[in-house]
């Protein structure tokens, strides 16, 4: 018996290892790394190391997060960091940590930066922040250098980038932290069509470059209805709780610049795939049918204080956050909870075509 016991227990182990890495393999996605260009919805604590008003490494940000307070603008993780897990590529290191260097540079570098658009001016009363073109910049100049030099001899660097995936989300901060701000002189150039013009122009020249560095698989996010962040509500809308519907239209009409945008570049850019995240419509769906998704509340941020908890900003100071936190769908008065991204994401990632356009990122990234 006890023979018996020894001669088979290594087989049926051995079986056992087999048929779970065989299904791991079958599940996991041929991506080597991630690159990710944003702003403060997916900033995992690049702003710590700036002088930057727009930053949030202090509780309670980060209270659910396995690794604390980080400088994400969230109760937990970004959109970026729910998707780099479902990748298999964990968490993405920060641009601006010291220590991204060196072999760590290897799975994908996350250069999103609060407050930071498409346009060098955009966020500039909040300090200093890495625009679009210095994101780009920190990737040409200081990490592919490093990945060269450590990327080992199996590969090209052609070949690590072209299975990477360039996860970009820009945009609202050009309306939000620019065009809307009386601070920013851009009002007085172009009119609201023009300026959405005038972006996605920059917005194209500068994911062309991405392509000239190496890169083929792309992720673009549309614009979030950002008439919907109750920081915009309690600002603007003075009668009810709901949307602002005149920021929703800009949001709106960008986004769709941003899809024929997309388009375009599938067209004209050989050997690329670009991806369309209509979060505009993912995030229009949630809000309207809130219970569907698990949420109670649409408008009103979970912590901060004051009308839709949206006029004292969610700092140390300020007592209140919400227990319920998978209910809301907004963290705080700007941006999105936990949970909101944790359901969008896995969406994103497997889900069906109004979410992404052409495909999901699964299928991006198998082809
Ligand atoms: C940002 O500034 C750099 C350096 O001055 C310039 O080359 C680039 O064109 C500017 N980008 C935009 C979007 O204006």
């Amino acid at each position: 018996m006890l023979m018996e016991t020894s001669v088979w227990f290594p087989l049926v182990f051995f079986l056992v290892i087999l048929v779970v890495t065989d299904t791991a393999l079958c599940n996991a996605v041929p991506v080597q790394a991630m690159f990710v260009f944003g702003d403060s919805l997916i900033d995992p604590g690049n702003n710590n190391n700036l002088k930057s008003l727009a930053s949030a490494n202090y509780l309670p940000h980060g209270i659910d997060f396995s690794e604390g307070p980080t400088g994400r603008f969230c109760n937990g993780g970004t959109m970026a960091d729910h998707l780099s897990i479902l990748l298999g590529l964990g968490l993405i290191p920060a641009f601006t940590n010291p220590s991204t260097k060196g072999s760590n540079v290897l799975r994908g570098v996350n250069f999103a930066s609060s407050a930071a658009g498409l346009l060098n001016d955009t966020g500039a009363p909040f300090g200093d922040r890495l625009s679009m073109d210095r994101q780009i910049v920190g990737f040409r100049e200081i990490i592919l250098p490093q990945f060269k030099r450590n990327i080992g001899r199996e590969t090209t660097t052609e070949g690590y980038l072209a299975k990477s995936l360039f996860f970009s989300n820009m945009g609202s901060n050009d309306f939000l932290t620019n065009y809307i701000l009386p601070t920013s002189y851009e009002p007085k150039l172009y009119s609201v069509p023009a300026y959405q013009d005038h972006l996605t122009q920059v917005y194209t020249r500068q994911l062309k470059e991405l392509y000239n560095l190496g890169a083929r698989k792309f992720l673009i996010t549309g614009i979030p209805p950002f008439g919907c962040i109750p920081f915009a509500i309690v600002l603007l809308n003075l009668k009810d709780d709901q949307c602002v519907s005149k920021l929703n239209d800009m949001a709106m009409h960008l986004n769709s610049k941003v899809k024929t945008m997309v388009q375009q570049l599938n067209k004209e850019l050989s050997g690329a795939s670009f991806l369309f995240w209509d979060l505009n419509n993912i995030m229009t769906e949630i809000i309207d049918n809130p219970s569907r998704y698990g949420f109670k509340y649409t408008n009103i941020a979970c912590c901060g204080a004051g009308r839709l908890n949206s006029i004292l900003l969610c700092t140390e100071d300020v007592p209140f956050v919400c227990p319920d936190r998978s209910e809301y769908v907004f963290w705080d008065p700007f941006h999105p909870s936990d949970a909101f991204n944790a359901i969008v994401s896995e969406q994103a990632y497997g889900g069906k075509l109004q979410d992404t356009y052409p495909m999901n990122v699964k299928q991006l990234l198998q082809l």
